[in-house]
């Protein structure tokens, strides 16, 4: 029997509205990932390192203007690359993380407004040429993603955005995905909890196995 050919580490981000229900999906892909014989970190962003995560409770609690908001998101996601993203892929390990630079196109430039020329000068200063293999992106709408909300948890400075923000938000990441439509797979989140799941191993399946003929395992 042929071998398998060793799988190479994965940069994977997952991206979505408030409320898309990506969080719910993060183990299980790392579950999923670590099955196939693949070292999976799993980390988040703004967020994954102590200065990082420091930053984190400013951004999401503390007010500020937008360039601030901007600056201190691209501040922690330096660090988080320098101290953990950039070791972790060097070592062969996939990392999988809960929002990456698509979220600052996204909430910064599509829901505050900032000009994205100020972005993409953050984004080439910041990660000097990376960028994730993968992306998956939950889609909502606006409206279903705001109902979810309204059940869970004490809301952040983001949270309480109301729904036109969510709705440029998500134009934010429509525009990301068709300028990159080969690292971004779009997965319908109106659809049941398991419908989405299937979906999103689909996508980890071609991609860690492009060509493999053989079908999609449970
Ligand atoms: P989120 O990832 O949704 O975590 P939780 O599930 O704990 O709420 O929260 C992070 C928030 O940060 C989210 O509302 C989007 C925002 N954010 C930005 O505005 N810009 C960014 O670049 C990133 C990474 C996140």
């Amino acid at each position: 029997m042929a071998e398998r050919p060793a799988l190479a580490a994965l940069f994977i981000t997952l991206e979505g509205i408030d409320g898309a229900g990506k969080s719910s999906h993060l183990e299980a892909a790392a579950a999923w990932l670590r099955e196939r014989g693949q070292s999976v970190l799993v980390t988040r962003e703004p967020g994954g390192t102590e200065l990082a995560e420091a930053l984190r409770e400013w951004v999401l609690h503390r007010p500020m203007d937008t360039l601030t908001e901007t600056l201190l998101v691209f501040a922690a996601r330096r660090d988080h690359l320098v101290q953990v993203i950039e070791p972790a892929l060097a070592r062969g390990e996939t990392v999988l993380c809960d929002r990456f630079t698509d979220a600052s196109f996204a909430y910064q430039g599509g829901g505050r407004g900032l000009p994205l020329d100020v972005l993409s000068n953050l984004e080439t200063w910041v990660q000097q040429g990376r960028q994730p293999d993968l992306t998956l992106w939950f889609d909502v709408p606006a409206a279903m993603a705001a109902a979810r909300r309204a059940a869970v948890r004490a809301p952040d400075r983001f949270e309480t955005e109301d729904e036109a923000f969510f709705g440029r938000v998500s134009a934010g990441y429509a525009a990301r995905a068709s300028a990159a439509p080969m690292r971004f797979v779009r997965l319908d989140s109106t659809a049941p909890r398991e419908a989405v799941w299937q979906n999103v191993a689909a996508a980890l399946h071609a991609r860690l196995a492009p060509t493999a003929p053989t079908s999609m395992p449970p």
